[in-house]
């Protein structure tokens, strides 16, 4: 085929049954963090490239990354890569009373290296908090991811948390490990001295062979807290300690994007292959209100992977596809028009009902509600016309038939479905 005809690269098609199980793992996400008094917000797929610029001019998101052009008002647009940065540019924009617990769902869109588990389009589902700096809102978000998991049905989803300290720390922080591996250039591998230049926290991510022993033996972020900011770190861990969700702290942490302070964290499934086995992140971004125009407003959230958590979901075995799509088949030999009442009469009821079309013959039909997945089919032929009547016949297994009087079949449906 020509390959134009062919989904980008980066790009998938969902197709039934995933599509259907995407659209779940939506629900069930939006019901586990609306019980928790979350609103959705929709926000615009793009947005003026500076809102971006934000998440930091040495991070690989923004440099490399980005899908940004010039519209053709001459406006220098760029598709979202996160949803954090236009979530907060909304909150900034409308100001809506604080605290602010906002949800979200939906595609992004990042310039990457395509594989498994790696995308160009890729969905998350996410949460922002705006206004408190309390560290049981770090908790409370924490503690919302994992819960998500754990309706999921997934087991081994591991959780990391570190501190990246106040603004004044991390820069601290970031100087000590500049000097560190300043002081051993030559045993550093090549890209990661590129890295040390723009943004010396990212080496720390190197998962390079040369750079494990300068890496392993650099300064921990923890050695490099305020006070403050190691008060705060700890009632996190204590809460989560509280709400019995297992975490590790890993001083290494650190996240792609730049706008992070105090608190972050990262859920890692053990049963996808490393290179792409984050199944979610987020943290502390207190800076960023006020840098999108709003007054200083901290703010915590996370974003989880849609694809890649669906991918974990495969590898363990859990949160599986449905296998049909409806409840009843209408089979109708006597020229379809008792099918078009029919498949109505049934979805109003509130069953989800099909038929086949052009006229096929009985066999057909029978094949056709088989493959459908349905649990009953509905036969109307002459006699049954003719009667007032259908046969209900249960597909499943030896399920048998009766035939039964039009206004009782919607009852006797719910009752043998049920
Ligand atoms: P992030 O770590 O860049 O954080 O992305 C969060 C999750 O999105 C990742 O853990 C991963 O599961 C998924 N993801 C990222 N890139 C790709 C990709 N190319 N293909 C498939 N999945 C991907 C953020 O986006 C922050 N906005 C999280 C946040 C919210 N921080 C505070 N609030």
């Amino acid at each position: 085929m020509d390959h134009a005809f062919r989904a980008p690269k980066g790009t998938r098609d969902i197709l039934w049954p995933d599509s259907a199980r995407w659209r779940s793992l939506v629900d069930v996400f939006a019901d586990v963090v609306s019980s928790a008094g979350y609103l959705e917000v929709i926000p615009p797929m793009f947005e003026h490239v500076e809102v971006f610029q934000r998440l930091g001019q040495a991070t690989d998101v923004v440099r490399k990354e980005m899908y940004s052009f010039e519209d053709r008002g001459g406006r220098q647009i760029a598709l979202r890569p996160e949803q954090t940065a236009s979530v907060v540019r909304a909150f900034a924009e409308h100001r809506p009373v604080v605290p602010w617990k906002a949800w979200y769902a939906g595609p992004n869109f990042r310039y990457e290296r395509a594989q498994k588990g790696r995308y160009r389009q890729f969905d998350q589902v996410g949460v922002e908090v705006l206004g408190p700096e309390d560290a049981h809102v770090d908790a409370e978000v924490i503690a919302l991811a994992w819960r998500f998991y754990e309706r999921l049905g997934l087991r081994r989803v591991t959780l990391a948390v570190n501190s990246l300290g106040s603004p004044g720390d991390r820069a601290r922080y970031v100087e000590a490990l500049r000097a560190h591996f300043s002081a051993d250039l030559d045993s550093l591998s090549e890209e990661s001295r590129t890295t040390l230049a723009v943004n010396p926290l990212r080496v720390l991510d190197s998962r390079r062979e040369a750079d494990t022993a300068l890496v392993a033996a650099a300064p921990s972020m923890l050695d490099h807290l305020s006070d403050d900011a190691e008060a705060h770190f700890g009632r996190v861990t204590d809460a989560l300690a509280a709400l019995g969700v297992p975490f590790t702290v890993s001083p290494r942490l650190v996240r792609g994007l730049d706008y992070y302070v105090r608190t972050t964290f990262e859920f890692v499934a053990e049963a996808l292959d490393a290179a792409q086995d984050a199944v979610g992140g987020g943290g502390r971004y207190d800076g960023l209100a006020e840098d999108l125009g709003a007054p200083a407003t901290p703010g915590v959230g996370f974003a989880l992977g849609v694809d890649r958590t669906l991918l974990a979901c495969d590898a363990e075995g859990v949160f599986d596809a449905p296998t049909s799509s409806i409840d009843v088949f209408v089979v109708d030999t006597t020229g379809g028009e008792r099918a078009v009442v029919l498949t109505d009469d049934l979805r109003r009821a509130g069953l989800r009902a099909d038929r086949a079309w052009d006229g096929r013959s009985m066999k057909a039909q029978m094949k056709a509600a088989d493959r459908s997945g349905a649990a009953m089919a509905v036969i109307v032929g002459e006699d049954e016309l003719a009667a007032g009547t259908v046969v209900v016949r249960d597909l499943r297994g030896d399920g048998g038939q009766e035939t039964v009087a039009l206004d009782s079949m919607i009852d006797i449906l719910r009752a043998r479905l049920r």
